[in-house]
C-alpha cells in the first residue's frame, strides 16, 4: 500500500515552531517512528512551503497512490487551488491538523480541503497522522 504524507508551509519547523501548540518533536523523527511501526506500508513524505509545489505533488501522486495524508497548514484556510487539486485526483485524501483549529482563531475554522477530503482528523498532535494512516488499513 502506497501512502504519502504531504505537509505544507512552516511544518518543516516542527520541533522549534511554537512548541506549546505543535510540540517539541521534529517531523523527521516522528516520520521515522511511523515508518518503523508500519513496515508493511510504503510510506513517503513530502514537505513544501510553496503552494504550487504542493499542487504539483498532489497531481503527481493523486492517480496512483492508495492514499494521501495532507496537512496543508495555513494554505488549508486560503488555497482554492489545493482544494481543487484534492477534488481533481482519485486517491483518497485525509486532511489532518496537529492543533485543534476550531479552538483557535476564526480564520482557522474554514478549510478549502475538507469538502473534498475522505475524512478529517484534527487536534491530536502528531498522533493525527498515525490516526489517518490507520484509517487506510
Ligand atoms: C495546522 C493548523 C493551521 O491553521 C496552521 O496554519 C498550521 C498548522 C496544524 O497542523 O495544526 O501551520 O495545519
Amino acid at each position: 500500500m502506497k501512502i504519502i504524507i504531504i505537509n505544507g508551509p512552516n511544518l518543516n519547523l516542527l520541533g522549534k515552531r511554537e512548541p506549546e501548540v505543535y510540540g517539541n518533536e521534529t517531523f523527521e523523527a516522528y516520520f521515522n517512528q511511523l515508518k518503523s511501526k508500519y513496515p508493511s506500508i510504503d510510506l513517503s513524505y513530502y514537505q513544501s512551503n510553496i503552494e504550487g509545489e504542493l499542487i504539483s505533488k498532489i497531481q503527481e501522486v493523486g492517480f496512483s497512490f492508495d492514499g494521501i495524508i495532507l496537512n496543508a497548514a495555513a494554505y488549508t484556510h486560503t488555497s482554492i487551488g489545493i482544494g481543487d487539486a484534492v477534488k481533481a485526483i482519485t486517491s483518497p485524501t485525509i486532511e489532518v491538523h496537529i492543533s485543534n483549529t476550531f479552538s483557535r482563531e476564526t480564520f482557522r475554522h474554514q478549510s478549502f480541503i475538507s469538502p473534498n477530503a475522505k475524512g478529517v482528523i484534527i487536534g491530536f498532535g502528531l498522533k493525527s497522522y498515525e490516526l489517518a494512516l490507520q484509517s487506510f488499513l
